[in-house]
């Protein structure tokens, strides 16, 4: 503790000097605008009339559940009526939005109006893809776009709040909560976490169609160990600070209303009472003037993390720590009261939390404008949100394999099989609760609806069905077929909370179908439908071509005919490593080098190591002995119909100072026969650090489209600003030195050069 203590007054400390140092940096601090100083002055007005009990009631988020029928529950009613209730999770009755509203506004002693919120992840009725799909799209518009559509149809079933984006960095496939992340790489997820605070907030969050943003989950919940879910985090402080915190600052930068803290411990306190983490480091050092709400129940969590005695002292914690507040349990409800009159926390605190909860509803316009308005119909499904679904699903789509296969003709028989070719609600993904099938495009509709000459058996009628009873038909289809369509991967429910994996291998029997179906001699393509990488190292030298769609959303059958047809062109990129192995995992491109840096594909297999060969470390580093280090595809690796060839990689300067930058550019060329598009990457190695430094990292990158033979120039810029990282004495900074720097295709290539930063 005292440990702690220390290390927190160091810190705060040097950051007050890193403060001073870098007065000029960009930081978005709040400034105290006209605007700013009327809201302040409102709250305050609100503040000084309300009861002890009334600003309890602005930290109590109530949960209800979405299925819930019938009559709206007096005891509800009575509850915001006494304005015990501050704000609603998942009411999806309008009557009952319209009818809670009323009371709040009308009935409740000020008249505070309650704030509608939902889990609309990606997408509310039209939905996109899962987030880890858009991340493969590297795209910052595809990201607003989905968001900004979003808000504009969940706004009108009252739903002014969305506990999005998830902005967990994740580096474990075994992970569930991969689908809901943006992957495994900072810089990356930074770009997507303002694009979608952007989207979902809008220019005005006073505008009915804009929708407050969540950036959760603060934090380190990414990092569970073994990727089970909940499960215990520990981290350095540097990795927390350089890998997990950058894409929640870049939403706070962008506005983030509200922040969620995760399930989970860091280093031993749970980030809901983590007085460290909310106050010192999300409000003071990310300058965070929104809300902190707790993630569900993560309060009264706290006594099974053995961290609180019980739902009392949960209270003090999560108050003490900063916790806005509290979702569906009542801790604050029950204690809060109590807990002022003997001291332990403050009144004054108390009214910080309402103070932030109502500038939010300021924010809003919900004193003005609290109901739906009547002519706002959230256009459902529209058309041109429906092509926006189709353009995110194609974009996000990564091919990972292409033996001269795809794309298809017009006049290829196709035999379409497995189990995912025709289901509209697994395509959907985790966190869809309001995507109907109805309204869902599967490919086999795609297909029909394209007049595809194809034959549809599903060989297994779910993701994990082991059964083999429809293996013979499926394969007498193939048999009488020119190319194989294999649509597998995980239903929805495979991934996405509480949904780990320990082996992420196709599930059921998938793999046995497809080992029958390549004996057929056919041409195989795999279509993965999933919340995650899929191991595929047991079946993908029997198949000639393997598409990512992830679950691509309302739209993914389209975007997937589109793809295979070569109508549009797979563009996306791997957005996480793709291991070989659940047992490689945590992986993750951006790793240190250790003392014996494993190099690509040498190594000592086990297989070549001599029986009863003596006790020896010789010619094996940082390497598994069946498998070696490699992933089986690289960070950012994807291909397209055409091929790109890099050249001629140039750098302005061999050496910098710390406020010169530095342009660096390679050619590339289009050398296929079809036009394309490219995702250039930059990525840097810092070579000796205070801290050791990652073997790589990505620092930039461009979506260029060049015709068949054509050759452009992408060029980067890099100054000490993008070469600064926490080191341990937790100043932010770059270093003097050597760098390595690459552009290229993906993580594990392209053409290197090199420079130096100095005084
Ligand atoms: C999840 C959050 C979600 C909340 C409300 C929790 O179980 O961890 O991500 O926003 O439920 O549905």
């Amino acid at each position: 503790m005292k440990l702690q203590q220390l290390t927190k007054s160091i810190f705060f400390v040097l950051f007050s000097l890193l403060l001073i140092n870098c007065a000029n940096e960009e930081k978005t601090v709040p400034t105290a605008s006209a605007t700013n100083d009327k809201v302040e002055s409102k709250v305050n007005e609100i503040l000084a009339k309300m009861t002890l009990e009334e600003k309890i009631g602005q930290t109590n988020l109530r949960g209800t559940s979405s299925r819930v029928k019938g009559q709206l529950p007096e005891e509800l009613k009575t509850a915001v009526r006494n304005g015990e209730i501050g704000a609603f999770l998942n009411v999806m009755n309008l009557e009952y939005v319209e009818e809670l509203q009323r009371i709040a506004v009308e009935e409740s002693p000020n008249g505070i109006p309650l704030i509608f919120a939902r889990d609309v992840i990606h997408g509310f009725k039209t939905i996109f893809p899962i987030p880890l799909g858009l991340a493969a799209s590297f795209d910052a518009e595809t990201a607003k776009k989905s968001s900004e559509i979003a808000a504009y149809e969940s706004s009108s079933a009252g739903i002014r709040w969305t506990f999005a984006p998830m902005l967990d960095i994740a580096r474990d496939s075994r992970w569930g909560r991969i689908a809901e992340s943006p992957g495994e790489d900072p810089y990356l997820a930074s770009i997507l976490g303002k694009a979608y605070v952007e989207g979902f907030q809008g220019n005005d969050l006073s505008n009915p169609t804009s929708i407050a943003a969540c950036a959760k989950h603060f934090i380190g919940y990414g990092a569970a160990i073994g990727g089970r879910d909940y499960n215990t985090v520990n981290m350095s402080e540097p990795l927390l600070r350089n890998i997990y915190l950058p894409p929640f600052q870049a939403a706070v930068n962008a506005g983030a209303a509200t922040v969620m803290t995760s399930f989970n411990e860091v280093n031993g306190i749970p980030v809901t009472g983590n007085e460290f983490l909310l106050k010192d480091v999300l409000r003071g050092e990310l300058g965070f003037n929104g809300f902190v709400v707790s993630d569900w129940d993560s309060t009264i969590e706290m006594t099974a993390h053995g961290f609180a005695r019980d739902e009392k002292h949960a209270a003090e914690l999560s108050a003490t720590a900063g916790l806005d507040m509290e979702m569906t349990s009542k801790s604050y409800e029950n204690n809060l009261k109590d807990l002022i009159a003997e001291g332990k926390v403050s009144e004054a605190q108390l009214d910080d939390f309402v103070r932030n909860i109502l500038r939010i509803k300021l924010q809003l316009n919900l004193f003005e404008n609290p109901y739906i308005p009547k002519d706002h119909t959230g256009n459902l499904y529209a058309e041109a949100h429906l092509a926006e679904a189709k353009k995110a699903a194609i974009k996000s789509t990564v091919l990972l394999k292409n033996k001269n296969v795809l794309p298809l003709t017009n006049t290829t028989k196709v035999a379409v099989i497995g189990p995912l070719a025709n289901k509209p609600h697994e395509q959907l993904g985790t966190w869809s609760f309001d995507g109907e099938r109805e309204h869902t495009v599967t490919p086999i509709d795609a297909f029909k609806k394209a007049n595809i000459n194809y034959q549809f058996v599903e060989g297994l009628t779910h993701s994990r069905d082991k059964t083999t009873k429809g293996f013979s038909k499926a394969i007498s289809t193939a048999k009488n077929s020119d190319v194989i369509l294999f649509f597998g991967g995980e239903e929805a429910i495979l991934s996405g909370e509480a949904h780990s994996r320990s082996n992420i291998d196709l599930p059921g029997a998938q793999i046995q179908l497809l080992k029958q179906l390549a004996k057929t001699g056919k041409p195989i393509v795999l279509v993965i439908m999933a919340g995650r990488p899929i191991t595929i190292t047991n079946i993908i030298d029997d198949v000639d071509a393997v598409v990512m769609a992830w679950h691509p959303g309302t739209m993914g059958g389209e975007a997937i005919h589109e793809i295979i047809y070569g109508i549009s062109q797979p563009e996306g990129r791997l957005p996480v490593s793709w291991p070989k192995n659940a047992g490689q995992l945590p992986y993750f491109y951006n790793h240190k080098n250790t003392g014996r840096p494993a190099i690509p594909d040498e190594y000592v297999h086990m297989d070549s190591i001599a029986i009863g060969a003596w006790q020896s470390s010789l010619g094996n580093d940082s390497h598994y002995l069946d498998i070696g280090y490699t992933p089986h595809f690289p960070f950012g690796y994807g291909l397209s119909y055409t091929d790109f060839k890099y050249d001629n990689i140039t750098i302005s300067k061999e050496t910098i100072n710390f406020n010169e930058e530095l342009t660096i550019t390679a050619s590339v060329t289009n050398t296929g026969k079809k036009d394309g598009k490219e995702l250039v990457q930059l990525y840097v190695q810092d070579l000796v650090g205070s801290i050791t430094r990652p073997i790589r990292e990505l620092k930039g990158f461009e979506h260029v489209s060049l015709k068949s033979g054509e050759t452009k120039e992408v060029s980067f810029k890099i100054s000490s600003e993008d070469l600064k990282f926490v080191n341990s004495k937790m100043i932010n900074a770059a270093e003097e030195g050597k760098f390595n720097v690459w552009i290229g295709p993906n993580a594990a290539s392209g053409l290197q050069s090199s420079f130096y930063l100095k005084k």
